[in-house]
């Protein structure tokens, strides 16, 4: 059984109704030429750090390190579909990362190091996850999203029989 003190824990880009929608609409044609499960609508974020299965007892530790952040809001254009042979996710991304946003990701890690996390962010490959296990894609062109981003959001993650439910816990503004 799993520990009851402990929460899947995970930063995220939490788009907002009207980004979502757009995500959505652009998934769905991503997804009408490729295999796998779709990731519900609801469900679209990109992950900034994922914590894994955390103690109790870190959470005031987590939101002091977001709440220090100094790293300024930034825009995303989602303009790109793409496909991972290895681990069968199909996704959604900018073409072009901007800078703010590879330093949001470093100095999240940064300040979370005290509360007891390794700095996980050389391998940072911003992605909307569309749908898993998928095996073949013929990609198309996507309508770019613009996603205005003002904040970061700390999110839970329970898993149960019909996959991955995220429920929001918090967020903090970008300057
Ligand atoms: P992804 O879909 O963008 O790959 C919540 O579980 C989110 O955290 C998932 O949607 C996944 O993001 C990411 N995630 C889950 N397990 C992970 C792991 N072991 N390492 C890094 N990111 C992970």
């Amino acid at each position: 059984m799993s520990d009851p003190r402990k929460r899947r824990l995970f930063f995220a880009l939490w788009p907002d109704p009207d980004v979502r929608r757009q995500l959505a609409a652009a998934s769905q044609s991503v997804r009408e030429k490729a295999t796998g499960r779709p990731v519900p609508d609801e469900n679209l974020h990109i992950t900034l750090a994922f914590l894994g299965s955390v103690d109790a007892e870190v959470f005031a530790c987590i939101s002091e390190a977001a709440r220090g952040l100094a790293t300024e809001s930034f825009e995303l254009v989602i303009d790109r579909a793409g496909w991972w042979r290895r681990t069968g996710i199909l996704w959604l991304a900018p073409s072009r990362a901007p800078a703010s946003l590879n330093r949001l990701v470093k100095a999240l890690w940064v300040a979370l190091e005290p509360c007891g996390f390794w700095p996980d962010y050389r391998d940072f490959h911003p992605h909307v996850t569309i749908a898993r296990r998928c095996r073949r894609a013929s990609l198309p062109e996507v309508e770019p999203v613009h996603w205005p981003v003002p904040e970061i959001t700390l999110l839970e993650s329970h898993t149960g029989q019909r996959g991955a439910r995220y429920t929001v816990l918090d967020s903090w503004p970008l300057r």
